[in-house]
């Protein structure tokens, strides 16, 4: 049975709240026709997973951070996007926090986020790759309806450290080459349309599949009253 109303949950991991990755999960949300609300990680106090199984008798971690404030949200939701940034080609820190603790929801044949549908959000200085399979592999454990994934170009902090043009170590000079006019060539969201639009699709297909949903249930439900139903 679904939650009156239906909510589609965004989180960006970045620690920067307004960057590319907020970007591209509030996109996806755009796209939504159901009600929503974004979360962003950055400034709150998540702490890793501590493995001292406090959570399997009750589904409930005992870690007294900002993730237990979060947890009333993620049980709510119908359907969750989660966006993270690429930092050395893993998920970054933070989001990784958020998601290990995950591991409360799962304990005795209990599977609390079971059911619901989730999009990986992706971003990279260069690839995003990396961060949308580590995502799409906590959906399957965590058995997440995966209705898609979309990435898309970030900014490598090089952009914005001040040595940028000249740092033969940094990311400009190895991507793009020797004098470059960093304004020109820097990336940004509103540059790459093709992402925004893919976001904006899946945010309907999140909408579409979660009215599919909900007519499942209530065909099983008229079903149980009366197993001739056709709704
Ligand atoms: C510590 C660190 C490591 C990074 N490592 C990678 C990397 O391995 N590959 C990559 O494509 N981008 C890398 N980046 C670039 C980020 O993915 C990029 O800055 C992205 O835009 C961050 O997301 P945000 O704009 O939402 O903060 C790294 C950035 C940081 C700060």
């Amino acid at each position: 049975m679904w939650n009156d109303p239906v909510k589609v949950l965004g989180i960006s991991g970045s620690p920067r709240p307004n960057a590319n990755t907020a970007g591209l999960v509030k996109a996806v949300l755009a796209g939504c026709n159901v009600s929503t609300q974004f979360i962003t990680l950055a400034g709150l106090r998540i702490e890793p997973c501590k493995s001292c199984l406090g959570c399997k008798d009750t589904n409930e971690c005992v870690i007294d951070d900002d993730h237990s404030v979060l947890r009333k949200e993620l049980l709510n939701a119908n359907a969750l996007v989660i966006g993270a940034p690429n930092y050395h080609n893993m998920i970054n820190g933070l989001m990784h926090c958020f998601l290990e603790r995950f591991y409360q929801f799962r304990h005795r044949e209990r599977n609390l986020l079971a059911g619901k549908l989730g999009v990986a959000v992706g971003v990279g200085g260069s690839k995003a790759e990396p961060v949308i399979q580590q995502i799409l592999a906590f959906f399957q454990f965590y058995r997440i309806e995966s209705v898609g994934s979309v990435s898309a170009q970030g900014v490598a902090r090089c952009f914005d450290c001040g040595y940028g043009e000249w740092c033969r170590s940094g990311a400009i000079i190895k991507a793009w080459g020797a004098d470059q006019d960093l304004a020109k060539i820097r990336p940004s969201l509103d540059k790459q349309p093709d992402s925004l639009k893919e976001a904006f699709e899946l945010g309907k297909r999140i909408s579409a599949r979660l009215k599919e949903k909900a007519h499942g249930d209530q065909c099983h439900q008229s079903w149980r009253r009366n197993p001739k139903c056709q709704v």
